[in-house]
């Protein structure tokens, strides 16, 4: 049964994202194409698990649980929100079930509706975060470091995925180059940083997926022929030179990008969108920007890419993909809403 909030059309919504290792929240207030952000608290749990080189489940659960209940209070005043948006998947199940067991409490609470939202959704409103005149259909690039995939997006909450990786996500090869590298955890930000420095032609590496005609991914080829790039120049039996560490970077860094812009490519001209939008935690990387602007200057389309305070997770993403999917109808109940750690974009159209 619907709300009267339904009806209203200033709404202010609580976005809560506990899927990895951020426990964030954000009240978003959205009075009707204006997206206002009131307030956005991420809480980073990346020292705890840099030290283990990667996302350890029951330690994000713990640190979740911990620190739940004091980023709910620093990101609302009081509980003045019109509606609770939750992440309920794709993502850590342990990690999940933090985030919309207090959901679910708090709609039980003070008596809010709640609506269960798919990560890659939030990515992709992140969108809408810093501009609200997207053209549909929109092709979305998403870019993480659970996924890669390449998503239409037909009206609001109507998602198709086109094309996805077959192994890796490109945030997760970024991840495991950095580790080969002796860089630190979260791999992505340390590798653009030092690939600043390197020659990107240094080392041919082979493009992913160049010769297959589909919008598929693939990074774990490419990530062995780095592992065995860096076995060739060591002779195993010596470190990376810094300036050998920053050529690999680069190198790297540029077939992985130009693999991602090259699918791109094709599926704009098979799909012929309105605007093109790019989001994850990788579309913090600047090559990736770049190169994705230079796309839409080349075609002329509409490209939006998110404020990089909105490209990691965040609560403020997930508030607006809730806002979105309550307008399109959804409402879920806060005595039944679960989480599906293996959430698939589009999964609402089948129903
Ligand atoms: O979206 P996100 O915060 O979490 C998931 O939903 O997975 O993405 C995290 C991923 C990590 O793999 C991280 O290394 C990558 O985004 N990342 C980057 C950059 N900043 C974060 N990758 C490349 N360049 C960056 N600057
Ligand atoms: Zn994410």
């Amino acid at each position: 049964m619907r709300k009267q909030y339904a009806e209203k059309d200033k709404m202010k919504i609580l976005g809560i994202e506990t899927s990895c290792d951020e426990t964030a929240m954000a009240v978003v207030e959205i009075d009707g194409g204006e997206v206002i952000v009131k307030s956005n608290i991420v809480s980073s749990q990346i020292a705890t698990h840099a030290q283990y080189g990667g996302v350890v489940p029951k330690l994000a659960a713990r640190e979740h649980l911990e620190n739940i209940r004091k980023v709910y209070e620093t990101a609302c005043q009081d509980n003045s929100y019109d509606l609770i948006a939750v992440t309920n998947g794709p993502g850590l199940a342990p990690a999940l079930l933090i985030g919309v067991t207090f959901a679910r409490t708090m709609a039980w609470k003070y008596d809010k509706p709640i609506v269960g939202v798919d990560h890659m959704a939030g990515h992709i409103y992140s969108n809408w975060l810093t501009a609200n005149n997207h053209a549909f259909p929109a092709l979305n690039l998403l870019a993480s470091g659970g996924h890669t995939e390449l998503v239409i997006m037909t009206a609001h909450n109507k998602f198709e995925i086109i094309g996805e990786t077959l192994d890796d996500a490109v945030g997760e090869a970024f991840d495991k180059v950095a580790r080969m590298l002796n860089l630190e955890y979260p791999g992505g930000p340390a590798i653009s940083r030092i690939a600043k420095d390197g020659n990107p032609l240094a080392y041919p590496l082979p493009e992913p997926m160049k010769r297959s005609a589909g919008l598929n991914f693939s990074y774990s080829g490419l990530k062995t022929a780095v592992l065995y790039l860096i076995r060739n120049i060591t002779g195993e039996d010596r470190e990376l030179t810094e300036s050998e560490q920053a050529d690999v970077a680069a190198s790297f860094q540029r077939v992985a990008v130009e693999s991602l812009i090259s699918k791109t490519r094709v599926a704009i001209a098979r799909h012929n969108p309105q605007s093109l939008m790019l989001s994850g935690g990788v579309s913090a990387n600047t090559l990736l920007r770049e190169e994705i602007k230079k796309l839409g200057a080349e075609l002329d389309l509409p490209i939006y890419i998110p404020d990089i305070a909105y490209t990691g997770d965040n609560g403020a993403m997930i508030a607006v993909a809730g806002y979105f999917a309550y307008k399109s109808g959804v409402q879920d109940q806060w005595g039944s809403l679960a989480i599906d750690a293996n959430l698939r974009l589009g999964h609402n159209l089948k129903a």
